[in-house]
C-alpha cells in the first residue's frame, strides 16, 4: 500500500513538471520567433503592413465587415466617451487609454475578459475595476459593433508626456518586436496589439500592471500571461517602462 502511494505521488510530481514545462515551452515559443519585418514575404499574408493598424487586420468574429472607412458610432458608445473621448482617443484624466484605430479582435477581447472578470479584477488594479465594472453591462452584440466601430476609426494622433531616454527604450524595444512589430503595429497571428495610436502614459501604466501581475492573472488569459511574461523579464525598473513609452512614441512618427 505504501508503496503504491509512492508510485502515485511520483506520477502527479512527473504530471505537474510535464505541465510546467510545455507551457515553459508555449512561452519561449513565441519568444523566439522570427523579428518580424514589414516586408517579409513569409509574414505577408497575416500581418497588416498598415500603419493603421486595424483597418486592414481581419476580424476573427468576423460578422462586422471593418474597413478602413469609419463606421457609423453605435448608441452604446455613449457611455464610453464619458472616460474615452467623443472620438475614442482616450483620456489621461479618466486613465483612459485612445481605443480609435486598435484592431477589432484586440478590443473585442479584451471587453470579454473584463466582463468575465478574467482582466479588471486583480486586487489593487483601480483603473482595471474602473473599467471592469463598465463592461458589466455589455451584450455579446454590444461588443461585436464596438469593436468593429472602433477600430474603424482613424488612429489618435498622440503626443509626448512621459520623459525617456529614447536611445534606452529603443534596445530596450528589441524585445518586443518579435511580438509587436518593428513598427509597433501588433500581429493578429500573436494576438499582440497596436502600441502605436496609444498613450505614452498608459502604455507606461500597462507595462507597470503587468509586471504587478494586474493583467495576466487569470488562468483563462493566455495572451495576458505571455505579455506579463515579457514584462518580468524584460522590464527591471520603472525607468524602464519610461525609456520604452518614450521609444514607442517615436514609432507613430515613422
Ligand atoms: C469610467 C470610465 C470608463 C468608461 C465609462 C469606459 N471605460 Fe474603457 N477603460 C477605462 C480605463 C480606466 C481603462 C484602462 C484599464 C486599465 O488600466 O487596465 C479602460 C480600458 C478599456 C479597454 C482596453 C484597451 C486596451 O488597449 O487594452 C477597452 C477595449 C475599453 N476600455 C473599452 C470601453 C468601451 C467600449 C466602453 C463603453 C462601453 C468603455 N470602455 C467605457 C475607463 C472607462
Ligand atoms: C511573446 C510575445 C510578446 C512580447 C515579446 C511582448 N509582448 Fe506585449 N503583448 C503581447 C500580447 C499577446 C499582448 C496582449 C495581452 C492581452 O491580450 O491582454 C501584449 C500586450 C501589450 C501591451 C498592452 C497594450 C494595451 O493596449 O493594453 C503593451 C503596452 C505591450 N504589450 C508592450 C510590450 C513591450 C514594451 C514589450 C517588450 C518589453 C512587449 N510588449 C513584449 C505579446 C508580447
Amino acid at each position: 500500500m505504501a508503496n503504491f502511494l509512492w508510485v502515485l505521488f511520483g506520477i502527479i510530481i512527473i504530471a505537474i513538471s510535464l505541465g510546467t514545462i510545455s507551457l515553459k515551452n508555449q512561452f519561449i515559443k513565441e519568444l523566439n520567433r522570427e523579428p518580424y519585418v514589414s516586408d517579409s514575404a513569409a509574414a505577408a499574408p497575416t500581418v497588416s503592413t498598415d500603419t493603421a493598424p486595424a483597418a486592414a487586420t481581419v476580424s476573427t468574429d468576423a460578422a462586422t465587415a471593418v474597413t478602413t472607412n469609419s463606421l457609423a458610432k453605435p448608441a452604446s458608445y455613449a457611455t464610453c466617451a464619458a472616460c474615452h473621448g467623443q472620438n475614442a482617443e482616450g483620456m489621461k484624466p479618466m486613465n483612459a487609454p485612445a481605443l480609435a484605430g486598435q484592431s477589432d479582435w484586440y478590443i473585442s477581447t479584451q471587453l470579454h475578459h473584463f466582463k468575465k472578470g478574467i482582466r479588471g479584477k486583480a486586487p489593487g488594479d483601480i483603473t482595471g475595476m474602473q473599467m471592469q465594472g463598465m463592461s458589466v453591462m455589455l451584450t455579446d452584440e454590444q461588443i461585436k459593433e464596438l469593436s468593429g466601430y472602433l477600430s474603424s476609426l482613424p488612429a489618435t494622433k498622440v503626443t509626448k508626456t512621459v520623459e525617456g531616454d529614447i536611445e534606452k527604450g529603443k534596445t530596450l524595444y528589441q524585445n518586443c518586436l518579435a511580438c509587436h512589430g518593428a513598427d509597433g503595429a501588433g500581429m493578429v497571428a500573436l494576438k499582440s496589439p497596436a502600441l502605436t495610436g496609444q498613450h505614452d502614459w498608459y502604455i507606461e501604466n500597462q507595462l507597470l500592471g503587468f509586471k504587478k501581475e494586474y493583467r495576466g492573472y487569470h488562468e483563462e488569459d493566455i495572451q495576458g500571461k505571455i505579455m506579463q511574461g515579457s514584462a518580468k523579464m524584460f522590464i527591471q525598473t520603472d525607468q524602464d517602462a519610461k525609456d520604452l513609452a518614450a521609444y514607442i512614441m517615436t514609432l507613430n512618427e515613422k
